[in-house]
């Protein structure tokens, strides 16, 4: 499996590694990849595209480098699995509600609600439990 995140100050990159070693208990390998890393064709092979950004803006994705590559991706996931994450600050989750709207818009299916931590998380449990949810899709 394969986790494509942005993280501005590492909450975010934080439920990430925390959800990889929740997959990696059940038995599967996931990657974590920085989106600066990440190519547009990478989740071709995947069956579940996993992402993690965090709220930015106003209640959008980070617009540098995460918004681009969902644009990049958009046309070459459909009929996919989706499982979303992120971490927010003062809203009310809104950037998520809308981000897997636009995802289901895209084809995929959200089989897992989105998992969303206000600021640091700080209870390792909720990321790795997730992460053995996504293993057992
Ligand atoms: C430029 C900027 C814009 C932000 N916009 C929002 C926002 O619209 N809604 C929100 O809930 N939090 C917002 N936040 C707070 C971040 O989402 C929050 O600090 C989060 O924990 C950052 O996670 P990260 O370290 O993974 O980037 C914003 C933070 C920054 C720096």
């Amino acid at each position: 499996m394969k986790i494509v995140y942005w993280s501005g100050t590492g909450n975010t990159e934080k439920m990430a590694n925390l959800i990889s070693e929740g997959i990696s208990k059940e038995g599967t390998e996931a990657s974590v990849i920085n989106v600066s890393d990440a190519v547009s064709n990478m989740f071709d092979d995947e069956d579940i595209v996993i992402l993690g950004c965090s709220a930015m803006g106003d209640e959008v994705l980070e617009e540098g480098e995460f918004e681009p590559f969902i644009e990049e991706i958009s046309s070459k996931i459909s009929g996919k699995k989706v499982v979303l994450f992120g971490s927010y600050g003062w809203g009310d989750g809104q950037w998520m509600r809308d981000w897997e709207e636009r995802m289901i818009g895209y084809g995929c299916q959200s089989v897992i609600d989105p998992l969303i931590i206000q600021n640091e998380p700080e209870d390792d449990g909720m990321c790795i439990d997730f992460g053995k949810k996504i293993a057992a899709i």
